[in-house]
């Protein structure tokens, strides 16, 4: 484009300049022929100039017509062009706004989404019995206090009373590991409000350590709570090693 509109006004320039020199040197050599004639001749030197003229005239007049046909193709040549610019021009703004209309709607819908994902609770827990030993038997069922809280994120598990308690209506992931020590029975009750849901049991004969775990997906509404019990005559261990644990999360909100 540049080199075609540096051409067009070059070509411009080139006529103007040729126009000038031959119409200045036309008129001039006229003028001057007839002035010179008016003044000091009369008839020879009379038909010299008339001659001069019409040669000048014939040498340029050619020249001129066949420059302006072919500016003038130029010209329309130059004009669809330009008509083509313009049309693709017209087509990309087109394009570009309707993109930007796009990037607008994309944008707000990225807010929208990053709104609702610093709204959705975040809820995890991950805790373990206790660092004192033996935990039962006992004559009654006991609930389970996991004394220590790794992570508590969203509070939603109470180390005081062994409870967790969904803040929201969603779907829940929930894993414990029993460990037993004690020749005999080891195992817990999971409960869910009031009800229990599982029961898992082991026989310890052996000298070792003896775990099981065990995990659960439940879809809670807000205010159920979840909670382990050990059964009567039964016995579960933990010490600093973090042998027992109860952990869970919400998986995602419904
Ligand atoms: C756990 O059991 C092992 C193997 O019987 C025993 O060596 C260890 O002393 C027991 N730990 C406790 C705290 O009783
Ligand atoms: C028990 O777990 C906590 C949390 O992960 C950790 O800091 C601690 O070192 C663990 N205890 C042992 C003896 O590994």
């Amino acid at each position: 484009m540049c080199n075609w509109t540096m051409r067009v006004v070059l070509g411009l320039l080139l006529l103007l300049l040729g126009l000038c020199g031959s119409g200045g040197r036309g008129e001039g050599g006229g003028l001057g022929e007839v002035g010179e004639i008016n003044e000091f001749q009369e008839t020879a030197p009379r038909d010299a100039g008339e001659e001069s003229i019409e040669l000048t005239t014939k040498q340029t007049t050619p020249d001129i017509w066949v420059e302006v046909r072919a500016l003038r193709d130029m010209v329309v040549e130059l004009k669809v062009y330009v008509e083509l610019l313009q049309r693709e021009n017209s087509d990309l703004q087109t394009r570009l706004s309707s993109t930007e209309t796009e990037l607008l709607v994309s944008k707000s819908r990225i807010e929208q989404l990053e709104r609702e994902n610093a709204e959705k609770p975040k809820v995890a827990f991950y805790t373990a019995l206790t660092d004192t030993g033996y935990v039962g038997p006992h004559n009654t069922d006991t609930t389970l206090k996991y004394s220590k809280v790794f992570t508590n994120i969203g509070n939603a598990y109470n180390p005081a009373t062994g409870f967790f308690t969904a803040p929201v209506k969603g779907v829940y992931y929930l894993q414990f590991t029993v460990c037993g020590n004690h020749t005999g029975l080891m195992g817990v009750f999971v409960f869910k409000n009031n009800q229990k849901i599982m029961f898992n049991v082991e026989w310890k004969e052996d000298k070792l350590y003896k775990y099981f775990t065990k995990s659960v997906v439940l879809e809670l509404i807000a205010g159920d709570t979840i909670h382990l019990v050990l059964p009567s005559t039964y016995s579960v261990y933990d010490d600093v090693d973090n042998h027992s644990t109860f952990s869970g999360s919400l998986l995602f909100p419904l």
